[in-house]
């Protein structure tokens, strides 16, 4: 049986009061920039509103105050796996040998760590994403929410999290919305959301560090940016925190082809100045490593060889994989990790099913198991951005076609989380309001800085909700399936 929530408040709008209180919503929109260029009509000098969903969605409050609660204690497994030189080296053994674009970044890995790192302090903006699923399914309508509900992670983003202004924006306009709806008392039950503040404060952080009064914030971009919003906010937010810091927008073919290089004491220097902190807001796929002569993997790798603090450095890269990921769900790992058996159980009982695809007998078991029931399972390679997992049937066929091929140990499975439907208004640019059944997925920001030896600074960020059709596999926001969204807290 499907799960359901209950919409926060009464959706059945009259045609009038439907189109008033959406057309005064996309306004807010545009005026306050939650917004994104458009890829259809790409324009740098305008923007479109980015979908977004009417009304906040329900989500049970324990299970929101449990994610907050759990944040720095990803923070920290994060940051222990990012130091853990053999854990990675062991964990991603077999996949350097099948997906070349972890190789790359495992190379440079190991290229900065035989030349002795020559910055150990770290700066990680992470994002952890989870999911409710409903374990206690067809259960009474009285079983408190918190119950009937369990939060399963769907993944940890060590690298260009997104949305750490367009999470609060869409907390923002929705509170907008309820007022206009007359539900203006209600808006208590949407929790505040610093992440702007928390993600810019932590790069300030990160800058006094390195201590340098000259020295600017590097943000490695896309060739074109359409999540625009998402970047400017946080370079607008530094500048109001701290208005001596400038920051530098660059993108790796730049960098790689002569305005990055290295000073004598191995200053990151990028067209005369100084860097800090390196942002890294791009660089997680191997389409943003395009040109033949590798100036972009050049570039990656005078990064990471440079003194600046690095967000994410290449260790915390390479510890948001998938295959880490899968590693850290298999019995004692976490609890080996962390050295601590209650922050272990605690972000344990989160998990959901992941196994391992190397070509073993749990690979062969896993690969089994996936062609019985592939609607059941995920299959994920070593991926970021979006639109790169495999859903259904296509699980079955792909491991098929794996059988016995290395390339299976390229690939991870997992167990499809299933959240529960929500009825809500979905807005797009230049469509009229659609009312659809809707699922989310809420990501919480984590803020940590710190060395091998000591951790400096360890918080929590703040959140983001991502609301996409229930039929949707993926939701990623700019590439126009999801819907910008924010949480409704209910017991
Ligand atoms: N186990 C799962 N169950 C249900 N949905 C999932 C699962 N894993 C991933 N998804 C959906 O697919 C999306 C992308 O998955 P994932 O985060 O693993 O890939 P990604 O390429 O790293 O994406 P992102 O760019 O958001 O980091 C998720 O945001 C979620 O909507
Ligand atoms: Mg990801």
């Amino acid at each position: 049986m499907v799960s359901r929530l209950k919409p926060c408040v009464s959706i059945a709008f009259d045609e009038k009061q439907l189109e008033e209180v959406v057309s005064k919503a996309k306004d807010w929109a545009l005026m306050h920039g939650a917004c994104m260029r458009s890829k259809t009509q790409f324009n740098s000098d305008a923007l479109q509103f980015a979908p977004f969903v009417l009304i906040p969605s329900t989500f049970p409050r324990k299970q929101f105050e449990k994610a907050i609660y759990l944040q720095p204690i990803v923070n920290e497994l994060i940051h222990a796996v990012a130091n853990n030189h053999e854990f990675l080296k062991r964990s991603l053994a077999v996949t350097i040998t099948v997906d070349p674009f972890t190789a790359e970044l495992y190379n440079i890995y190991e290229t900065v760590r035989s030349e002795n790192s020559s910055q150990p302090i770290a700066l990680g903006l992470l994002r952890s994403d989870v999911m409710l699923s409903d374990v206690i399914p067809g259960a009474q309508s009285s079983i408190p929410l918190s119950q009937k509900y369990q939060q399963r992670q769907v993944e940890v983003n060590t690298i260009a999290a997104g949305f750490g202004w367009l999470g609060p924006a869409s907390g923002h306009l929705h509170r907008i919305v309820m007022e206009e709806l007359s539900h203006g008392d209600k808006v208590t039950q949407m929790p505040e959301n610093r992440a702007l503040e928390n993600l810019a404060g932590g790069m300030l952080k990160a800058w006094e560090l390195y201590n340098r009064a000259n020295a600017a914030i590097l943000f490695v971009i896309e060739e074109v940016t359409y999540n625009i919003c998402d970047q400017r906010f946080h370079e607008f937010e530094i500048r109001r925190q701290n208005p001596n810091v400038r920051v530098i927008r660059r993108n790796l073919t730049e960098l790689g082809r002569g305005a990055a290089q290295l000073g004598p004491n191995k200053e990151l220097i990028v067209d005369g100045s100084e860097i800090a902190v390196v942002y890294f807001r791009c660089g997680y796929s191997p389409d943003q490593y395009p040109s033949t002569d590798r100036c972009e993997w050049n570039a990656r790798l005078l990064i990471e060889r440079s003194k600046a603090i690095k967000c994410p450095n290449i260790a915390y890269h390479l510890a948001g994989t998938k295959k880490i990921q899968q590693t850290l769900a298999q019995p004692g790992v976490v609890e080996e990790i962390l050295k601590d058996e209650d922050k272990a159980r605690a972000l344990r009982e989160c998990f959901t099913g992941l196994y391992s695809l190397d070509l073993n007998d749990e690979g062969d078991r896993a690969s089994e198991m996936a062609i019985q029931d592939p609607e059941r399972f995920v299959l994920k390679p070593q991926r970021e951005g979006g639109g790169n997992n495999v859903y259904g049937l296509e699980v079955k066929t792909t491991i098929e076609r794996l059988r016995d091929s290395h390339e299976r140990a390229a690939y991870i499975l997992m167990d499809v989380i299933k959240p529960p439907l929500l009825r809500n208004w979905m807005i797009r640019p230049g469509s009229e309001p659609v009312l659809e059944d809707t699922i989310s997925e809420l990501g919480i920001f984590g803020v940590i800085l710190g060395n091998s030896k000591e951790i400096f600074y360890n918080s929590v960020g703040g959140h983001m909700l991502r609301t996409k059709l229930h039929t949707a596999n993926e939701g990623g926001v700019a590439a126009g399936l999801g819907a910008l969204d924010s949480p409704f807290l209910v017991d």
